[in-house]
Protein backbone atom coordinates (compact mmCIF):
# COMPACT_ATOMS: atom_id res chain seq x y z
CA UNK A 1 0.00 0.00 0.00
CA UNK A 2 1.09 3.21 -0.75
CA UNK A 3 -1.02 6.35 -0.16
CA UNK A 4 0.21 10.37 0.12
CA UNK A 5 -1.66 13.23 1.09
CA UNK A 6 -1.09 16.68 0.11
CA UNK A 7 -2.88 19.13 2.67
CA UNK A 8 -2.85 23.19 2.65
CA UNK A 9 -1.04 24.43 5.93
CA UNK A 10 -2.14 27.75 5.54
CA UNK A 11 -5.16 29.91 4.03
CA UNK A 12 -5.00 28.40 0.71
CA UNK A 13 -3.28 28.52 -2.81
CA UNK A 14 -0.34 27.54 -1.47
CA UNK A 15 0.70 25.52 -4.60
CA UNK A 16 -1.16 22.32 -3.92
CA UNK A 17 -1.68 21.94 -7.11
CA UNK A 18 1.39 21.93 -8.54
CA UNK A 19 2.38 19.16 -5.84
CA UNK A 20 -0.11 16.95 -6.53
CA UNK A 21 0.65 17.28 -10.59
CA UNK A 22 4.12 16.27 -9.66
CA UNK A 23 3.39 13.61 -6.80
CA UNK A 24 0.88 12.27 -9.37
CA UNK A 25 3.50 11.06 -12.05
CA UNK A 26 3.49 7.95 -9.89
CA UNK A 27 -0.38 7.55 -8.36
CA UNK A 28 -2.48 5.13 -9.99
CA UNK A 29 -5.44 7.51 -8.49
CA UNK A 30 -5.78 10.92 -7.43
CA UNK A 31 -8.92 11.56 -4.64
CA UNK A 32 -10.27 15.43 -3.99
CA UNK A 33 -12.15 14.55 -0.63
CA UNK A 34 -13.55 18.13 0.38
CA UNK A 35 -14.25 21.22 -0.84
CA UNK A 36 -15.80 22.58 -4.22
CA UNK A 37 -15.30 24.91 -6.83
CA UNK A 38 -13.95 27.22 -4.37
CA UNK A 39 -11.08 25.91 -5.10
CA UNK A 40 -8.62 27.26 -7.38
CA UNK A 41 -5.86 24.61 -8.08
CA UNK A 42 -3.32 25.69 -11.26
CA UNK A 43 -1.40 23.30 -12.79
CA UNK A 44 1.84 24.51 -15.03
CA UNK A 45 3.16 21.79 -17.48
CA UNK A 46 4.55 21.54 -21.62
CA UNK A 47 4.49 25.56 -20.84
CA UNK A 48 0.79 26.12 -20.17
CA UNK A 49 -0.89 26.65 -17.05
CA UNK A 50 -4.56 24.86 -16.11
CA UNK A 51 -6.77 26.44 -14.15
CA UNK A 52 -8.62 23.51 -12.02
CA UNK A 53 -11.65 23.97 -9.70
CA UNK A 54 -13.21 20.13 -8.96
CA UNK A 55 -11.00 18.26 -11.57
CA UNK A 56 -8.54 16.50 -9.39
CA UNK A 57 -4.57 17.36 -10.05
CA UNK A 58 -4.06 14.57 -11.32
CA UNK A 59 -6.15 14.85 -15.03
CA UNK A 60 -3.12 15.67 -16.92
CA UNK A 61 -1.86 11.83 -16.32
CA UNK A 62 -4.26 10.13 -19.31
CA UNK A 63 -4.34 7.16 -17.51
CA UNK A 64 -4.68 8.11 -14.13
CA UNK A 65 -8.31 7.35 -12.37
CA UNK A 66 -9.54 11.07 -10.91
CA UNK A 67 -12.13 10.56 -8.21
CA UNK A 68 -13.91 13.37 -6.51
CA UNK A 69 -15.10 11.81 -3.54
CA UNK A 70 -18.01 12.15 -1.40
CA UNK A 71 -16.59 15.28 0.86
CA UNK A 72 -16.99 17.03 -2.21
CA UNK A 73 -20.06 19.60 -3.21
CA UNK A 74 -20.61 19.76 -7.05
CA UNK A 75 -21.88 22.55 -8.92
CA UNK A 76 -22.57 20.55 -12.19
CA UNK A 77 -23.07 23.56 -14.42
CA UNK A 78 -19.51 24.53 -13.54
CA UNK A 79 -17.69 21.19 -13.35
CA UNK A 80 -19.42 20.28 -16.91
CA UNK A 81 -17.75 23.76 -18.11
CA UNK A 82 -14.77 23.15 -16.69
CA UNK A 83 -14.56 19.30 -18.01
CA UNK A 84 -15.44 20.94 -21.27
CA UNK A 85 -12.81 23.56 -21.15
CA UNK A 86 -10.00 20.69 -20.46
CA UNK A 87 -11.69 18.30 -23.30
CA UNK A 88 -10.65 21.81 -25.42
CA UNK A 89 -7.48 21.34 -24.48
CA UNK A 90 -7.31 18.22 -25.44
CA UNK A 91 -7.58 16.63 -21.64
CA UNK A 92 -10.28 14.26 -21.46
CA UNK A 93 -11.71 12.85 -18.37
CA UNK A 94 -12.20 9.09 -19.26
CA UNK A 95 -10.84 8.20 -16.13
CA UNK A 96 -13.21 10.45 -13.82
CA UNK A 97 -15.37 8.67 -11.14
CA UNK A 98 -17.78 10.95 -9.19
CA UNK A 99 -19.33 9.89 -5.91
CA UNK A 100 -23.00 8.95 -5.36
CA UNK A 101 -22.56 10.51 -2.07
CA UNK A 102 -20.94 13.85 -3.23
CA UNK A 103 -23.24 16.84 -2.44
CA UNK A 104 -24.75 18.64 -5.63
CA UNK A 105 -24.55 22.95 -5.70
CA UNK A 106 -28.07 24.75 -7.03
CA UNK A 107 -28.40 27.90 -7.57
CA UNK A 108 -30.26 29.00 -4.64
CA UNK A 109 -26.93 28.11 -3.14
CA UNK A 110 -25.16 30.20 -4.88
CA UNK A 111 -28.04 32.93 -4.48
CA UNK A 112 -28.04 32.72 -0.49
CA UNK A 113 -24.51 32.80 -0.20
CA UNK A 114 -24.44 36.32 -1.57
CA UNK A 115 -27.32 37.41 0.15
CA UNK A 116 -25.84 36.58 3.40
CA UNK A 117 -22.78 38.12 2.63
CA UNK A 118 -24.67 41.21 1.11
CA UNK A 119 -26.58 41.22 4.87
CA UNK A 120 -23.59 40.49 6.88
CA UNK A 121 -22.03 43.80 5.79
CA UNK A 122 -18.79 44.77 7.08
CA UNK A 123 -18.86 41.45 8.89
CA UNK A 124 -19.06 39.66 5.92
CA UNK A 125 -17.01 36.60 5.46
CA UNK A 126 -15.48 36.93 1.84
CA UNK A 127 -16.29 34.14 0.67
CA UNK A 128 -16.26 32.78 -3.03
CA UNK A 129 -19.95 33.34 -3.55
CA UNK A 130 -20.17 29.59 -5.43
CA UNK A 131 -22.93 28.47 -2.50
CA UNK A 132 -20.34 26.21 -0.46
CA UNK A 133 -21.57 27.47 3.08
CA UNK A 134 -25.31 26.98 2.06
CA UNK A 135 -24.63 23.47 0.25
CA UNK A 136 -22.63 22.05 3.57
CA UNK A 137 -25.26 23.56 6.00
CA UNK A 138 -27.96 21.81 3.38
CA UNK A 139 -26.01 18.33 4.55
CA UNK A 140 -25.66 18.98 7.67
CA UNK A 141 -29.29 19.85 8.23
CA UNK A 142 -30.02 16.57 6.08
CA UNK A 143 -32.28 18.34 3.45
CA UNK A 144 -29.05 18.24 0.81
CA UNK A 145 -29.31 16.42 -2.45
CA UNK A 146 -26.39 14.06 -3.47
CA UNK A 147 -25.20 12.90 -6.80
CA UNK A 148 -27.31 9.48 -6.22
CA UNK A 149 -30.39 11.40 -5.81
CA UNK A 150 -30.07 13.16 -8.92
CA UNK A 151 -29.42 10.16 -10.94
CA UNK A 152 -33.16 8.70 -10.16
CA UNK A 153 -35.56 11.46 -11.34
CA UNK A 154 -38.55 10.66 -9.04
CA UNK A 155 -36.14 10.74 -5.95
CA UNK A 156 -34.55 13.61 -7.27
CA UNK A 157 -38.01 15.33 -8.36
CA UNK A 158 -39.66 15.28 -4.89
CA UNK A 159 -36.39 16.40 -2.93
CA UNK A 160 -35.86 19.59 -5.06
CA UNK A 161 -39.13 20.74 -4.63
CA UNK A 162 -38.81 20.79 -1.36
CA UNK A 163 -35.71 22.55 -1.32
CA UNK A 164 -37.14 24.92 -4.06
CA UNK A 165 -40.21 25.73 -1.97
CA UNK A 166 -37.87 26.47 1.13
CA UNK A 167 -35.26 28.30 0.01
CA UNK A 168 -37.76 30.73 -2.23
CA UNK A 169 -39.65 31.17 1.37
CA UNK A 170 -35.93 31.88 2.70
CA UNK A 171 -34.72 34.58 -0.14
CA UNK A 172 -38.05 35.95 -0.63
CA UNK A 173 -39.33 36.46 2.91
CA UNK A 174 -36.04 36.95 4.78
CA UNK A 175 -33.25 38.47 1.82
CA UNK A 176 -36.56 40.21 -0.03
CA UNK A 177 -34.53 38.39 -2.98
CA UNK A 178 -36.54 36.70 -6.22
CA UNK A 179 -36.78 33.14 -5.76
CA UNK A 180 -36.70 30.35 -8.33
CA UNK A 181 -38.71 28.21 -10.70
CA UNK A 182 -38.94 24.76 -9.63
CA UNK A 183 -39.83 23.61 -13.12
CA UNK A 184 -36.94 24.90 -14.91
CA UNK A 185 -34.58 23.97 -12.29
CA UNK A 186 -35.46 20.64 -12.67
CA UNK A 187 -35.13 20.56 -16.26
CA UNK A 188 -31.71 22.08 -15.86
CA UNK A 189 -30.49 19.43 -13.61
CA UNK A 190 -31.66 16.47 -14.96
CA UNK A 191 -30.29 17.61 -18.03
CA UNK A 192 -26.97 17.96 -16.48
CA UNK A 193 -27.65 14.63 -14.47
CA UNK A 194 -27.64 12.50 -18.27
CA UNK A 195 -24.08 14.32 -19.05
CA UNK A 196 -22.87 13.14 -15.66
CA UNK A 197 -24.51 9.86 -15.12
CA UNK A 198 -21.37 7.74 -16.90
CA UNK A 199 -18.95 9.10 -13.93
CA UNK A 200 -20.89 8.93 -11.48
CA UNK A 201 -20.02 5.73 -9.01
CA UNK A 202 -19.52 4.12 -5.53
CA UNK A 203 -16.28 5.99 -4.90
CA UNK A 204 -15.97 5.41 -1.75
CA UNK A 205 -15.46 1.18 -2.88
CA UNK A 206 -13.27 2.50 -5.95
CA UNK A 207 -10.58 4.04 -3.39
CA UNK A 208 -10.86 1.49 -0.64
CA UNK A 209 -10.34 -1.21 -3.01
CA UNK A 210 -7.74 0.49 -4.75
CA UNK A 211 -5.99 0.64 -1.36
CA UNK A 212 -6.09 -2.68 -0.46
CA UNK A 213 -4.71 -4.30 -3.77
CA UNK A 214 -1.57 -1.89 -2.98
CA UNK A 215 -2.29 0.59 -5.67
CA UNK A 216 -0.75 4.44 -5.47
CA UNK A 217 -3.42 6.18 -4.35
CA UNK A 218 -3.06 10.32 -3.99
CA UNK A 219 -5.23 12.31 -2.00
CA UNK A 220 -5.48 16.28 -3.27
CA UNK A 221 -6.47 18.88 0.03
CA UNK A 222 -8.71 21.73 -1.45
CA UNK A 223 -8.50 24.95 0.75
CA UNK A 224 -6.13 24.62 4.46
CA UNK A 225 -6.23 23.63 7.72
CA UNK A 226 -6.50 27.57 9.08
CA UNK A 227 -9.88 27.69 7.02
CA UNK A 228 -11.17 24.25 8.36
CA UNK A 229 -14.32 24.90 9.65
CA UNK A 230 -13.78 23.26 13.49
CA UNK A 231 -9.81 24.07 13.90
CA UNK A 232 -9.34 27.51 12.00
CA UNK A 233 -10.22 31.08 12.04
CA UNK A 234 -13.94 30.58 12.64
CA UNK A 235 -16.12 32.27 11.33
CA UNK A 236 -13.78 33.05 8.84
CA UNK A 237 -13.25 29.18 7.11
CA UNK A 238 -14.55 27.32 4.80
CA UNK A 239 -17.78 24.80 5.26
CA UNK A 240 -15.62 21.94 5.11
CA UNK A 241 -12.74 20.08 6.69
CA UNK A 242 -9.44 20.40 4.66
CA UNK A 243 -7.22 18.48 7.02
CA UNK A 244 -6.09 14.95 7.15
CA UNK A 245 -9.12 13.55 8.83
CA UNK A 246 -10.98 15.69 6.97
CA UNK A 247 -9.81 13.88 3.90
CA UNK A 248 -10.55 10.61 5.50
CA UNK A 249 -13.88 11.07 5.89
CA UNK A 250 -14.71 12.87 2.75
CA UNK A 251 -12.67 9.95 0.80
CA UNK A 252 -14.76 7.01 2.80
CA UNK A 253 -11.50 5.85 4.26
CA UNK A 254 -9.80 4.92 7.42
CA UNK A 255 -7.08 6.97 8.84
CA UNK A 256 -4.40 3.53 8.95
CA UNK A 257 -4.98 3.62 5.12
CA UNK A 258 -3.11 7.43 4.98
CA UNK A 259 0.74 7.58 4.69
CA UNK A 260 3.13 10.30 3.86
CA UNK A 261 0.98 13.19 4.26
CA UNK A 262 2.27 16.66 3.26
CA UNK A 263 1.73 20.30 4.42
CA UNK A 264 2.25 22.27 1.76
CA UNK A 265 3.76 25.29 2.96
CA UNK A 266 3.98 28.37 0.94
CA UNK A 267 7.45 30.46 2.21
CA UNK A 268 5.69 33.75 2.82
CA UNK A 269 2.05 33.74 3.47
CA UNK A 270 -1.50 34.81 1.93
CA UNK A 271 -4.77 35.20 2.38
CA UNK A 272 -8.10 35.63 0.38
CA UNK A 273 -11.17 37.00 2.17
CA UNK A 274 -11.49 38.34 5.67
CA UNK A 275 -10.34 37.12 8.95
CA UNK A 276 -7.23 37.17 11.06
CA UNK A 277 -3.95 37.38 9.68
CA UNK A 278 -1.21 38.00 12.32
CA UNK A 279 1.91 38.15 10.31
CA UNK A 280 -0.27 40.34 7.19
CA UNK A 281 2.41 43.48 5.57
CA UNK A 282 -0.33 45.85 4.38
CA UNK A 283 2.73 48.00 3.46
CA UNK A 284 6.09 48.08 1.07
CA UNK A 285 6.83 44.65 1.63
CA UNK A 286 3.99 43.33 1.11
CA UNK A 287 2.98 45.00 -2.01
CA UNK A 288 6.35 44.13 -3.07
CA UNK A 289 5.98 40.40 -2.91
CA UNK A 290 2.36 39.97 -4.16
CA UNK A 291 3.64 42.00 -7.99
CA UNK A 292 6.69 39.47 -7.71
CA UNK A 293 4.41 36.68 -7.06
CA UNK A 294 1.20 37.98 -8.96
CA UNK A 295 -0.55 37.30 -5.83
CA UNK A 296 -4.61 37.75 -7.39
CA UNK A 297 -7.00 34.63 -6.57
CA UNK A 298 -7.75 32.19 -9.65
CA UNK A 299 -11.28 31.83 -8.71
CA UNK A 300 -12.54 35.48 -7.97
CA UNK A 301 -9.56 37.23 -9.26
CA UNK A 302 -9.47 39.17 -5.82
CA UNK A 303 -5.92 40.31 -4.58
CA UNK A 304 -4.52 38.10 -1.97
CA UNK A 305 -3.18 39.74 1.07
CA UNK A 306 0.37 39.05 1.82
CA UNK A 307 2.53 38.77 4.69
CA UNK A 308 5.80 36.58 6.45
CA UNK A 309 5.62 33.16 6.68
CA UNK A 310 3.93 31.94 9.70
CA UNK A 311 5.59 29.25 11.18
CA UNK A 312 3.21 29.19 14.60
CA UNK A 313 0.64 28.49 12.19
CA UNK A 314 2.01 26.03 10.12
CA UNK A 315 2.85 24.82 13.44
CA UNK A 316 -0.26 24.15 14.77
CA UNK A 317 -1.52 23.14 11.01
CA UNK A 318 1.24 20.43 11.34
CA UNK A 319 -0.11 19.03 14.89
CA UNK A 320 -3.43 19.03 13.18
CA UNK A 321 -2.60 16.87 10.22
CA UNK A 322 0.03 14.86 11.86
CA UNK A 323 2.29 16.13 8.52
CA UNK A 324 5.32 13.63 7.70
CA UNK A 325 6.77 15.84 5.26
CA UNK A 326 6.45 19.47 4.11
CA UNK A 327 6.38 20.66 0.42
CA UNK A 328 8.12 24.02 0.47
CA UNK A 329 6.56 26.12 -1.94
CA UNK A 330 7.37 29.53 -4.38
CA UNK A 331 10.31 29.93 -2.69
CA UNK A 332 11.88 31.83 -5.72
CA UNK A 333 10.00 34.30 -4.96
CA UNK A 334 12.05 35.07 -2.04
CA UNK A 335 14.96 35.28 -4.29
CA UNK A 336 15.21 39.05 -4.83
CA UNK A 337 14.52 40.07 -1.10
CA UNK A 338 17.28 41.80 1.12
CA UNK A 339 16.13 40.47 4.05
CA UNK A 340 13.35 37.69 4.82
CA UNK A 341 11.03 37.24 8.16
CA UNK A 342 9.32 34.34 9.77
CA UNK A 343 7.10 34.50 12.79
CA UNK A 344 8.01 31.69 14.96
CA UNK A 345 5.77 32.75 17.92
CA UNK A 346 2.99 34.80 19.26
CA UNK A 347 2.96 36.85 22.41
CA UNK A 348 0.71 38.29 24.46
CA UNK A 349 1.21 41.27 26.77
CA UNK A 350 4.66 39.94 26.36
CA UNK A 351 4.30 36.68 27.45
CA UNK A 352 4.60 33.73 25.27
CA UNK A 353 0.85 32.38 23.84
CA UNK A 354 1.65 28.48 23.99
CA UNK A 355 -2.04 27.50 22.60
CA UNK A 356 -3.52 28.16 19.11
CA UNK A 357 -6.09 31.17 20.12
CA UNK A 358 -9.55 30.16 19.26
CA UNK A 359 -10.79 33.70 20.78
CA UNK A 360 -10.30 35.87 17.77
CA UNK A 361 -10.71 39.52 19.46
CA UNK A 362 -7.29 37.66 21.42
CA UNK A 363 -6.14 36.37 18.21
CA UNK A 364 -6.27 40.21 16.69
CA UNK A 365 -3.74 41.47 20.00
CA UNK A 366 -0.91 39.05 19.27
CA UNK A 367 2.03 39.91 18.66
CA UNK A 368 4.11 38.05 15.81
CA UNK A 369 7.66 37.17 16.93
CA UNK A 370 9.88 37.17 14.16
CA UNK A 371 13.20 35.87 13.22
CA UNK A 372 15.04 37.67 10.38
CA UNK A 373 16.97 36.14 7.78
CA UNK A 374 19.86 37.39 5.06
CA UNK A 375 18.31 36.95 1.76
CA UNK A 376 20.55 34.71 -0.95
CA UNK A 377 19.81 37.00 -3.46
CA UNK A 378 19.69 34.49 -6.29
CA UNK A 379 17.64 32.97 -8.51
CA UNK A 380 17.28 29.67 -7.48
CA UNK A 381 14.41 28.09 -10.59
CA UNK A 382 17.04 26.46 -12.29
CA UNK A 383 18.28 24.30 -9.26
CA UNK A 384 17.33 20.63 -8.97
CA UNK A 385 19.40 19.62 -6.18
CA UNK A 386 19.09 20.82 -2.88
CA UNK A 387 22.88 20.71 -1.92
CA UNK A 388 23.12 23.38 -4.81
CA UNK A 389 20.81 25.64 -3.46
CA UNK A 390 22.34 28.59 -1.90
CA UNK A 391 23.67 28.73 1.45
CA UNK A 392 21.69 31.02 3.19
CA UNK A 393 18.48 29.22 1.05
CA UNK A 394 19.36 26.26 2.89
CA UNK A 395 19.58 27.85 6.20
CA UNK A 396 16.11 28.94 6.18
CA UNK A 397 14.63 26.15 4.93
CA UNK A 398 16.41 24.03 7.95
CA UNK A 399 15.57 26.56 10.19
CA UNK A 400 11.42 27.13 9.36
CA UNK A 401 11.17 22.44 9.36
CA UNK A 402 12.77 23.07 12.58
CA UNK A 403 10.56 25.60 14.01
CA UNK A 404 7.14 23.84 12.41
CA UNK A 405 9.04 20.52 13.35
CA UNK A 406 8.33 18.45 10.22
CA UNK A 407 11.22 17.47 7.81
CA UNK A 408 11.08 18.62 4.21
CA UNK A 409 10.22 16.35 1.46
CA UNK A 410 9.78 18.46 -1.35
CA UNK A 411 11.24 22.41 -2.19
CA UNK A 412 9.26 23.64 -5.11
CA UNK A 413 10.98 26.54 -7.02
CA UNK A 414 8.96 27.14 -10.05
CA UNK A 415 5.63 27.04 -11.38
CA UNK A 416 6.19 23.92 -13.76
CA UNK A 417 6.69 20.24 -13.20
CA UNK A 418 9.83 20.22 -13.64
CA UNK A 419 10.72 22.93 -11.52
CA UNK A 420 11.12 20.67 -7.82
CA UNK A 421 13.49 19.34 -5.91
CA UNK A 422 12.96 16.32 -3.74
CA UNK A 423 14.87 15.76 -1.01
CA UNK A 424 12.83 12.62 0.21
CA UNK A 425 11.20 10.24 -2.16
CA UNK A 426 8.57 8.28 -0.39
CA UNK A 427 5.71 7.82 -3.24
P1 LIG B 1 -3.46 25.88 -4.77
O1 LIG B 1 -4.82 26.43 -4.65
O2 LIG B 1 -2.86 25.52 -3.46
O3 LIG B 1 -3.35 24.76 -5.76
O4 LIG B 1 -2.56 27.07 -5.34
P2 LIG B 1 -2.94 28.06 -6.55
O5 LIG B 1 -2.79 27.32 -7.81
O6 LIG B 1 -4.22 28.77 -6.28
O7 LIG B 1 -1.82 29.16 -6.38
C1 LIG B 1 -0.46 28.84 -6.44
C2 LIG B 1 0.19 29.58 -7.61
O8 LIG B 1 1.59 29.46 -7.50
C3 LIG B 1 -0.15 29.02 -8.98
O9 LIG B 1 -0.18 30.05 -9.90
C4 LIG B 1 1.02 28.05 -9.26
O10 LIG B 1 1.25 27.86 -10.65
C5 LIG B 1 2.14 28.80 -8.63
N1 LIG B 1 3.24 28.00 -8.08
C6 LIG B 1 3.22 26.80 -7.46
N2 LIG B 1 4.45 26.48 -6.99
C7 LIG B 1 5.26 27.50 -7.33
C8 LIG B 1 6.64 27.77 -7.11
O11 LIG B 1 7.37 27.02 -6.49
N3 LIG B 1 7.13 28.95 -7.60
C9 LIG B 1 6.34 29.84 -8.28
N4 LIG B 1 6.90 30.96 -8.71
N5 LIG B 1 5.04 29.61 -8.49
C10 LIG B 1 4.51 28.47 -8.02
P1 LIG C 1 -7.64 26.58 -2.81
O1 LIG C 1 -8.03 25.14 -2.85
C1 LIG C 1 -7.93 30.41 -0.73
C2 LIG C 1 -11.67 31.24 1.37
C3 LIG C 1 -12.51 32.37 0.83
C4 LIG C 1 -13.16 32.88 2.10
C5 LIG C 1 -13.41 31.58 2.87
C6 LIG C 1 -14.82 31.04 2.74
O2 LIG C 1 -7.45 27.22 -4.14
O3 LIG C 1 -6.51 26.81 -1.87
P2 LIG C 1 -16.11 29.82 0.75
O4 LIG C 1 -16.43 30.26 -0.63
O5 LIG C 1 -15.29 28.57 0.82
O6 LIG C 1 -17.31 29.74 1.64
O7 LIG C 1 -15.19 31.00 1.36
O8 LIG C 1 -12.49 30.64 2.37
N1 LIG C 1 -11.32 30.20 0.39
C7 LIG C 1 -10.11 30.07 -0.17
N2 LIG C 1 -9.00 30.82 -0.03
N3 LIG C 1 -7.89 29.30 -1.48
C8 LIG C 1 -8.98 28.51 -1.59
O9 LIG C 1 -8.95 27.31 -2.22
C9 LIG C 1 -10.17 28.91 -0.94
N4 LIG C 1 -11.40 28.39 -0.88
C10 LIG C 1 -12.09 29.19 -0.05
O10 LIG C 1 -11.71 33.36 0.22
O11 LIG C 1 -12.25 33.64 2.85
MG1 LIG D 1 -5.93 28.12 -5.17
Amino acid sequence: MATAMVIGAQWGDEGKGKIVDYLAAKADVVVRSQGGNNAGHTVVTGGKAYPLRLMPSGIMYPGTICVVGTGVVIDPKSFLEEMEKLEAQGINAKHLQISTRAQVVFPYHIRLDEAEEMRKGSRKLGTTKNGIGPCYADKINRIGIRMCDLMDKEVFAEKLKYNVEQKNMLLEKLYDMEGFDYEQMLIDYLGYAEKLRPYVKDTNYTVQTLVREGKNVLFEGAQASMLDCDNGTYPFVTSSHPTAGGACIGAGIGPHMMQNIFGVVKAYSTRVGEGPFPTEQVNEIGDRIRDIAHEFGTVTGRPRRVGWLDARAVRYAAALNSFDYLAITRLDILDELEEIKVCVGYEYEGKPVKEYPADLKFLSKVTPVYKTYKGWKEKISAIRDYDRLPARCKEYLADISKEIGVPIGIVSVGPSREETIVVKDVF
